[in-house]
């Protein structure tokens, strides 16, 4: 059982839906992937159904698979910043990459859309997996593994330091006495690290929240020891109970592990839920979408996710041999989950793209309003979630189906508040405020 009496949610949005067939439905409008209003409707949505959070993955790269699938359009803290203007509690999280960012730049625009949005960003801290991201910056191949994470934790590290270099109350504000800010409490961070060299402090000060709210969804060893480390939510993909409960346990005991308490950091596992009348047409629902899938593209993209070429292989035979995780340099737990579906030699390959098509390796679900709330509720009781990140396979529909359908019976069940009762995306997630390293210090400069 969690540490909570209710759980989370936050809402996984994507295009016009995650199925990857999404697009070409007849429950969608394809074009609203090039429209700001979409996503600004998809906020109001979210909030309507008192959610934490909406959330923007992102990549950088175009990638080998553009021929059949639409990309994501809009940087999601620009993005985050327009739907921040259309809402006014639902909290706002968007990816930013530690490998191909720099941690200056990175903590202002964050500050920024803590502060456009009065304290309801949070950052999903990724190390991008993706040999064609590396080829935008000037890197070949994927970076290792372990380079990329030891890159991160330096990067975070001074990416707080700047956040705190602000202290509450630094901002004075008084045009009679014609003081803006109060210099003591203004710091310089004057980091020296083996990749960053940063002088502080940031030009942008101390926000609603403290600082934007830490988001990771790293797996493997080196994932979950990052997530236990600075993470607050934790995204992740489980696909059954069992394996959702050993996650669950796993990272909280690295997190008490880490000197802190297992309530700091929320484990939020995807589901990609198919909603209808009854389970039949709910089962026809998602077979509407399996249908329209392009094996051309799927190919590409599961050749991605396992690191072999499998454009070439046959749709109705099973998976070849695949590499030693240890050869992995990408997304390793991605790459696990998919090697143990297929482990028995079962599957075609048509039936796992057939599988992975609605949330690439996420759980899909398909059943009635009360099949999906008695699923969400089995997780969150038998201790394998803190909350759930709900990616609807299309959109606006299946946000509007879960908000309108699901959500009213996780409230009555008294699962789900029934109202927001904090105006920090910090204070949705029940994280206590964070302190500030500098807060009483007085700089030697300024001394
Ligand atoms: C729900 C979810 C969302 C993710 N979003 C992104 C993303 O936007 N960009 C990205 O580069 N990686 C994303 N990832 C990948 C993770 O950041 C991470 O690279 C991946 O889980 C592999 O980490 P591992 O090698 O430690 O297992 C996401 C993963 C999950 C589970």
């Amino acid at each position: 059982m969690s540490q909570d009496s209710q759980f989370h949610l936050n809402a996984f949005l994507m295009g016009v839906g995650h199925h990857e067939a999404a697009w070409r439905h007849p429950r969608t409008e394809a074009h609203r992937v090039l429209d700001v209003a979409h996503f600004q409707e998809l906020g109001r949505i979210a909030e309507r159904g008192k959610l934490d959070s909406v959330f923007f993955a992102d990549g950088l790269a175009v990638g080998p698979r553009i021929k059949h699938n639409t990309q994501a359009i809009f940087e999601p803290v620009t993005l985050l910043s327009a739907i921040a203007v259309a809402t006014e509690h639902v909290g706002l999280i968007a990816t930013a990459s530690t490998s191909y960012s720099d941690p200056y730049t990175l903590a202002r625009r964050f500050t920024s859309l803590d502060h456009i949005s009065s304290g309801r960003a949070g950052w999903n801290i990724v190390t991008s997996a993706g040999a064609d991201e590396a080829a935008n910056f000037g890197v070949d191949g994927i970076p290792a593994h372990s380079g990329r994470y030891e890159r991160a934790e330096e990067f975070v590290d001074v990416t707080l330091a700047l956040w705190d270099s602000w202290e509450d109350g630094a901002v004075v504000l008084n045009p009679e006495t014609g003081v803006f800010a109060d210099p003591d409490k203004v710091h310089t961070i004057d980091h020296d690290g083996p990749r960053f060299r940063i002088k502080g402090p940031l030009n942008s000060p101390r926000s609603a929240q403290g600082r934007p709210l830490l988001v990771q969804a790293g797996s493997s060893e080196s994932g979950k020891e990052f997530a236990a480390r600075y993470a607050e939510a934790v995204f992740t993909a489980q696909r059954t109970l069992e394996q959702g409960q050993e996650f669950y346990r796993d990272l909280k005991a690295r997190v008490v592990k880490h000197g802190r308490t297992a309530g700091d950091l929320k484990v939020l596992p995807g589901i990609v839920p198919f909603i209808a009348d009854t389970e039949e047409e709910a089962k026809a629902l998602e077979q509407s979408f399996t249908d329209l899938i392009s094996p051309e593209y799927s190919l590409r993209q599961l050749s991605t996710m396992l690191g072999v070429d499998l454009t070439k292989h046959s749709l109705d035979a099973p998976l070849p041999p695949l590499p030693p995780l240890d050869e992995i340099q990408g997304n390793k737990s991605r790459y696990q989950l998919v090697k143990d579906l297929a482990a028995d030699g079962s599957l075609t390959v048509r039936q796992l793209i057939g599988l992975l098509g609605g949330g690439r390796g996420h759980r899909t679900f398909a059943g009635t309003p009360e099949q999906v709330a008695d699923e969400l509720q089995t997780w969150f009781e038998q201790g394998a979630a803190d909350g759930f990140n709900i990616m609807p396979p299309y959109l606006p529909g299946g946000l509007d189906d879960f908000v309108d359908r699901v959500v009213p019976i996780l409230q009555q069940r008294g699962l789900f508040r029934t109202e927001y009762t904090a105006t920090t995306l910090r204070g949705h997630y029940g994280l206590a405020d964070v302190d500030n390293r500098f807060a009483g210090a007085v700089d030697e400069a300024s001394a």
